[in-house]
């Protein structure tokens, strides 16, 4: 039986296991509970796992650079070491992978890792185009009731995300009809980085650009950001990331979407400035339809990014004070938040709020909890559902990566899931970019 099968079955039958309730998994400290965690990336964001994987044994750890992974591999001295994740994910007794690469690389290590049966957890954001958000999916839903997935949204453990979900839905403002999510980050660049300086030894900066089409010359710049953040060095380029979007943006559209459940858009308009080819948008603005569901009606749904902003809610209520927030309107009234607090404006002159009842604290949604944990907890036993798993999450930068082909085309676009754009030829030819010979997107 394979190690991953007998965790799991051992957690079905009880078998050599004591359980315990919700929140403290039997026998975590017992040898056999243990998970084999591949780290992927293990500088930078990666040293923001640490803790939580140090429990497990770590078996495997990759980076493109020598010197990323001094840290790590002085941490976890039996773990074996890699430059390529292709060969990583080779190593036959890895359970589960955390993945914390550059944007570009997300879904083909996290299709790469789920077609060997591993578990996933996948830095923000989960893709950059629409096809990859749909191949990750894919490769997932078949497979969701034996792999944990997360994709590393960890603010979606403040309580706020969830007190915000239930007020929408228990009608607070009334029936929603629209909701709207804004950042204000602005990293302005003018194209892509002249060659410049040398490769520096122990940067294996081929495997860096891996599955990009284009030969984008080495320069230092790329990599001159403090650890966490050397990902605003490189993730406005086109090849490289989706801007804001896949950045804070992530985040912050987590904070909406999580509230209003929705699935794909059937339509996404967007403006902003004018078009470069080689860097994705400063100031921009998207609009997308979202059909009615089980609770609501239709919704249109917006985001706003570097400087653009919605309506004010109120003349009393300044938004340009929040960085990164949403807002929610509906018939009754009107919620601001941001990631933890929210403010609600009730409309009209009455205004009595008569129309609500807030839940009694039995029935509020549970807590997250610790967001890695959840995911751990979720690989041992995939009966535990997590947060941002790869259908929520797919769907979430799918409908953003659409607003991005909205924005280069220019002109409002019909969406369907499977057909794909149905008015605009130009942009579902932009759902999917090329990638350099040899690099397979679901290998
Ligand atoms: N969840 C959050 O709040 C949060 C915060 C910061 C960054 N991130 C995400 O984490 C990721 C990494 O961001 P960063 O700022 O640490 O970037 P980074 O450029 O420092 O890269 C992270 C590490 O991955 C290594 N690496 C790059 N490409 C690789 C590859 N193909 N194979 C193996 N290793 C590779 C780098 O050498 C580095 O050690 C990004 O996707 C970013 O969006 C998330």
């Amino acid at each position: 039986m394979k190690r991953r099968t007998f965790l799991k079955s051992a957690i079905a039958t009880g078998a050599g296991l004591s359980i315990l309730p919700t929140g403290a998994l039997a026998g975590k400290n017992s040898p056999g509970n243990k998970l084999n965690i591949a780290l992927i990336g293990a500088g930078g964001r990666g040293g923001a796992h640490y803790n939580s994987i140090a429990d497990e044994n770590v078996v495997a750890l990759c980076d493109v650079w020598d010197k990323n992974m001094v840290d790590a591999a002085k941490r976890f001295p039996k773990a074996k070491t890699y430059h390529d994740w292709r060969k990583c994910l080779e190593q036959k007794d890895i359970d589960a992978v955390v993945i914390c690469t550059t944007d570009f690389t997300h879904a083909f290590i996290a299709n790469w890792a789920l077609n060997r049966d591993m578990h996933v957890y996948l830095e923000k954001p989960l893709a950059i185009t629409v096809e990859e958000a749909r191949v990750v999916r894919a490769s997932w839903l078949p497979k969701k009731t034996k792999l944990a997935t997360q994709v590393g949204m960890q603010r979606h453990s403040h309580d706020n995300f969830n007190r915000l979900a239930e007020m929408i839905r228990d009608g607070a403002i009334g029936e929603l009809k629209t909701a709207v999510a804004w950042g204000n980050r602005q990293i302005p660049k003018p194209g892509y980085l002249p060659a410049a300086g040398s490769i520096p030894e122990g940067l294996h900066y081929d495997l860096w650009l891996g599955p990009v089409k284009t030969d984008h010359p080495y320069n230092p710049e790329y990599f001159s950001g403090r650890p966490e953040a050397n990902c605003l060095q490189w993730n406005m380029y086109w090849d490289f990331g989706i801007g804001q979007i896949g950045d804070m943006g992530s985040h912050t559209m987590d904070l909406l979407w999580n509230a209003v459940d929705c699935a794909l858009p059937t339509s996404a308009e967007a403006k902003g400035e004018p078009f470069n080819p080689d860097v994705t948008p400063v100031n921009a603005e998207m609009r997308f339809e979202h059909p009615a569901n089980s609770w609501r009606g239709p919704i249109s749904l917006s985001w706003y990014q570097g400087g653009a902003m919605p309506n004010q809610p109120s003349s009393y209520v300044d938004i340009n004070k929040i960085g990164h927030g949403a807002m929610f309107k509906g018939t009754e009234g009107i919620i601001v938040a941001d990631f933890g607090s929210r403010v609600l404006i009730p409309l009209g002159k009455d205004g009595s709020l008569s129309y609500y009842k807030p839940r009694k604290p039995e029935e509020l949604l549970p807590s997250v909890g610790h967001f890695q944990k959840q995911w751990l907890n979720a690989c041992k036993d995939p009966s535990r559902k997590t947060a941002c798993d790869f259908e929520y999450s797919a769907n979430m930068i799918e409908q953003m990566c659409l607003g991005l082909v909205a924005y280069r085309v220019g002109k409002k676009i019909e969406y369907d899931g499977k057909a794909g754009v149905t008015n605009n030829n130009e942009a579902n030819a932009l759902l999917k970019r090329e990638y350099r010979a040899g690099w397979t997107l679901n290998g």
